[in-house]
């Protein structure tokens, strides 16, 4: 029995007929031409979502005013606040803390850690659990130079090479010359990495790169960054305390315009409370629950890009905004898994993507925006995608290859819970192939940071997804997991730093608030948005209608 319908089992059998000389070229090393750098930037702009022209405008109000994003982005920068500020007593704080931390996945959590280690008491607000993130839904790994015939310098090329020269030179400096210190540091935590018989780290190739130094733990390797890194947290309660179901809706300032702290709501009370804060990190993660030019997305339910509306109102810089990353193998059927993440580390295994005739159309191991756009190019254009029962096209992911290549059980061994994700439709992904399509993962830019994680506001930091420029407009697989360390670690220590020198204000304030407030009344706007959105909205009007108020 198959989860597949009959015509997709008939389909299956042109990619049958190929894989065994696909299977023997694989064992020889032989694999498809990877494009030229020429035909690269053709096929993106082309057909890659970021590069076309409807879908975006500029944002009309705010410091990068006149600059172009995502309509969705533009739209949710334009709305007004959730706070009725003149409500809001901030003459009193309910909460006092060295480094108010807003957001508890990797970055949040790794932040805390490291200022907790420096003498700070730390307070963690978080919308949803501690650990409720793009962090912990990882799969394929995390990179690090640690291994023999490998250095920064290589990984440094790498993730230029791979963000199309358009990142901060000093992000990424500071990125993969403290990769090794972080794979390091995890293991010390009692991370379960992958590892060879013999103890030696087991590494592989991601898209993109130069060296083998993706490090994984199975298919799960976020769940297992954030098992140990919040078990670590959750030991240091006396310093670091987590308020979860309350995320921040507003940055305070204080009289000389620097961060003192934020107001949060307490999703289950209705309560607004006001933390005084020495120094605030914005760790919120990423924008894929907004559904830039409506693709499905592998991100988890709150990421709706608050951390970036709430520094946005207080003045600070955004970079590379406009640029999304569409992950090239989203799942697109049984349609119960539309949009999830099929790793990367499937294609590192050596599966292929094939065409409707079972054909390969691409090296499967591009970097990803330009794996994406081979895959939007062979369904949109050739016209050689395979068509799903509810209407969604999408190719061939051969996973069944990589039992043939490593032999028997691979699959089962190596991607455990993608094998689970599907075996509940009946699809086993060792027998048969799955269907993808790319799918909104990543938001590469965001909040514009130093390399120790300083924003343009004092006292205020950002790390992690929510923040911009370490990637430019194109992430490698695995420098995520990693940027969310390095920089949670950096603004950990850089808040520490500043905590024990800064002359910090008396008197707080919400008036920047109201400012752009004004600013958008003054621009004629009126999207009727309240924000920062916190939870995405997927009630249907007829739903909705049924509300009394
Ligand atoms: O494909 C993946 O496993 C995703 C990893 C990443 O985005 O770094």
């Amino acid at each position: 029995m198959s989860g597949y319908t009959p015509a997709l089992m008939e389909l299956i059998k042109k990619v049958e007929a190929t894989r065994p000389a696909r299977v023997e070229k694989a064992r020889k090393g032989e694999h498809f031409p990877a494009l030229t750098m020429e035909q690269r930037q053709e096929w993106l702009r082309q057909y890659h979502p970021d590069y076309k022209n409807d879908g975006r405008r500029a944002v009309e109000v705010g410091v990068n005013k006149g600059t172009v994003y995502p309509e969705e982005v533009s739209t949710l920068l334009e709305s007004k606040s959730r706070l009725n500020t003149k409500c809001v007593d901030l003459s009193k704080a309910d909460y006092e803390t060295d480094l108010l931390v807003i957001g508890a996945g990797g970055a949040g959590t790794a932040a805390a850690l490291a200022a907790q280690e420096q003498g700070l008491k730390v307070l963690i607000s978080t919308k949803l659990r501690h650990g409720d993130s793009n962090t912990v839904m990882a799969e394929g790994g995390i990179q690090g130079a640690d291994q023999e015939g490998d250095s920064p310098y290589f990984h440094y090329l790498d993730v230029i090479g791979g963000g199309h020269f358009s990142n901060q030179p000093g992000l990424v400096a500071a990125l993969t010359n403290d990769a090794p210190l972080i794979i390091h540091w995890l293991e010390s935590l009692g991370m379960m990495f992958d590892k060879k018989p013999d103890g030696r780290m087991l590494v592989r190739h991601g898209g993109g790169t130069s060296r083998k130094r993706m490090h994984s733990a199975g298919d799960m390797t976020g769940a297992e960054i954030m098992r140990v890194v919040r078990d670590e947290a959750r030991n240091r309660a006396n310093d670091i305390k987590v308020l979860e179901f309350t995320p921040a809706v507003e940055l305070i300032l204080d009289e000389k315009g620097s961060c003192a702290g934020a107001v949060l709501y307490n999703l289950e009370t209705k309560e607004y409370y006001v933390v005084k804060a020495k120094s605030v990190l914005i760790a919120t993660g990423g924008f894929g629950r907004l559904h830039i030019q409506g693709f499905p997305t592998t991100n988890h339910y709150g990421a709706t890009a608050d951390g970036v509306v709430m520094a946005y109102r207080a003045g600070v810089s955004l970079q590379d905004l406009d640029s999304t990353q569409y992950h090239p193998t989203g799942a697109i059927y049984p349609e119960q898994n539309v949009g999830l993440l099929i790793t990367e580390k499937v294609r590192g295994l050596g599966a292929q993507l094939l065409n409707t005739e079972g054909e390969q159309f691409c090296f499967p191991l591009e970097p990803r925006d330009v794996e994406s756009a081979c895959v939007i190019r062979e369904c949109m254009d050739i016209g050689k995608g395979i068509l799903t029962p509810t209407g969604r096209h999408g190719v061939w992911l051969d996973s069944p290859m990589i039992d043939m290549i490593h032999g028997e059980g691979t699959v089962r061994k190596e991607l455990p819970a993608k094998y689970i994700q599907f075996k509940r439709y009946d699809i086993d992904i060792s027998k048969v192939p799955m269907l993808i399509y790319p799918t909104l993962h990543y938001q590469n830019g965001g909040i514009l940071i130093n390399e120790w994680s300083e924003t343009t506001v004092k006292g205020l930091y950002s790390a992690g997804e929510v923040a911009g420029g370490v990637h430019g407009r194109n992430r490698l697989m695995g420098n995520s997991l990693l940027d969310v360390l390095v920089f949670g670690r950096r603004a950990g220590l850089k808040a520490a730093e500043y905590v024990k020198t800064a002359k910090l204000g008396s008197k707080l304030s919400l008036s920047h608030v109201e400012k752009f407030n004004k600013e958008i009344d003054k621009a004629g706007i009126d999207n009727g948005i309240e924000s920062p959105l916190l939870l995405p909205d997927y009630a249907p009007e007829h739903v909705k209608a049924r509300q009394i108020s």
